[in-house]
């Protein structure tokens, strides 16, 4: 069988005759006998754009969240008085909007540059539209991070001289958490890249879990309006990030190979080390932090709880966290992922050294 190009130039071959006027336009079929293509695309670039759906639920996911149905300028803020505050309960509030936006503040980064990724490799259009979603999401968070700081402290996280010692210790405290967060950004750019959809995603799932289980408790336990009803919003997306993750593995997870099984199992061990820096303590691996920074933080914490923030306690929080990874375990497990132990919080399983390169999940 010819094929239809070959067609086109053996009819066009026939049907050329010279043109009586050498300024009249070229006809198509003389011009397609001169075609050529183009040398092949290359790997990692974003063209041809293609629109394939191989899991119309993650398209149903996108169209639910064109609208996420709030927005942080409409929240009201104006019943958050400052004044009603001492200046330790300011300091100490601020500080922990501070220490979640190493979190969701690279949000944004972090889903923008993981949506670039999508495109590079050519994934499904709503696995593309479903990152664009997510970090618009994570744009909403972040401002939820910087409304709550500069109300409290107008100038914070960094950008203002706290009065008093639990202040800046406060301020000290941020500092070192935004030093270990842009090393996290580090580690993340290398490997969006690297690691396939399913690892990525498995990593994702991570955070998302997570971080709706926190929203979820603080919006129960809070008594400041206007974070209530942030909790409630924010916590609304991020199980809908969940849903979009779940979404994902159910058609990557039975393709995993040994290999992919073996770097989540790592990646579980990093992701845990990572965001217990917010969910739970921040372990010795990968934090860098000074000796002042625990006894600090637990100060800052107890008189952020006495003012109505909804932080749980440290009980609490490892048995949410442990609830959380329990979850994981009881997905990734029917597809031969072996999990990691993390003695922690009372889970058990095969040890596995921490490698700060292996950290990919996010808010
Ligand atoms: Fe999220
Ligand atoms: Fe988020």
């Amino acid at each position: 069988m010819p094929s239809s190009r070959a067609k086109a130039e053996t009819l066009a071959a026939n049907m050329r005759v010279p043109s009586s006027n050498p300024s009249a336009a070229p006809d198509p079929l003389t011009l397609l006998y001169g075609a050529t293509e183009p040398p092949p695309f290359k790997e990692g670039n974003i063209f041809p754009l293609e629109w394939r759906c191989e899991t119309p639920k993650l398209q149903q996911i996108y169209d639910s969240a064109r609208d996420p149905g709030w927005a942080p300028n409409r929240l009201p803020w104006n019943t958050l008085d400052p004044k009603a505050f001492t200046p330790d309960q300011r300091y100490a509030l601020a500080y922990w909007w501070s220490l979640l936006s190493v979190f969701d503040s690279s949000g944004p980064a972090v889903f923008a540059r993981a949506m670039i990724h999508t495109y590079e490799t050519h994934e499904e259009d709503p696995v593309r539209k479903c990152f664009f979603s997510v970090t618009r999401d994570e744009v909403n968070h972040e401002e939820i991070c910087q409304r709550a700081i500069q109300s409290l402290t107008p100038g914070g996280p960094l950008d203002y001289e706290p009065e008093t010692p639990l202040g800046k210790l406060a301020r000290n405290n941020v500092l070192w958490y935004y030093h270990n967060g842009g090393r996290y950004w580090e580690g993340f750019k290398k490997g969006v890249g690297k690691y396939p959809l399913a690892i990525l995603f498995t990593s994702f799932l991570m955070g998302e879990v997570a971080s709706a289980t926190l929203f979820h408790s603080m919006y129960l336990r809070t008594t400041i309006p206007v974070f209530k009803e942030a909790f409630k919003c924010v916590g609304r997306d991020e199980a809908r990030h969940m849903g979009i993750c779940l979404a994902i593995l159910e058609r990557l997870l039975p393709q995993l190979t040994d290999a992919m099984r073996e770097q989540i199992t790592r990646q579980i061990r990093a992701g845990y080390v990572f965001l217990s820096g917010i969910l739970y303590e921040p372990p010795e691996q990968f934090w860098q932090l000074p000796e002042t920074w625990r006894p600090a933080h637990w100060m800052l914490e107890d008189v952020a709880r006495g003012a109505g923030l909804g932080i749980l306690t440290r009980e609490e929080r490892r048995e949410n966290w442990r609830g959380s990874l329990l979850k994981m375990k009881g997905l990734l497990e029917p597809h031969g992922v072996e999990f990691p132990g993390i003695p922690e919080i009372g889970i058990d399983g095969r040890t596995i050294a921490f490698d700060p390169d292996d950290i990919v999940p996010v808010f």
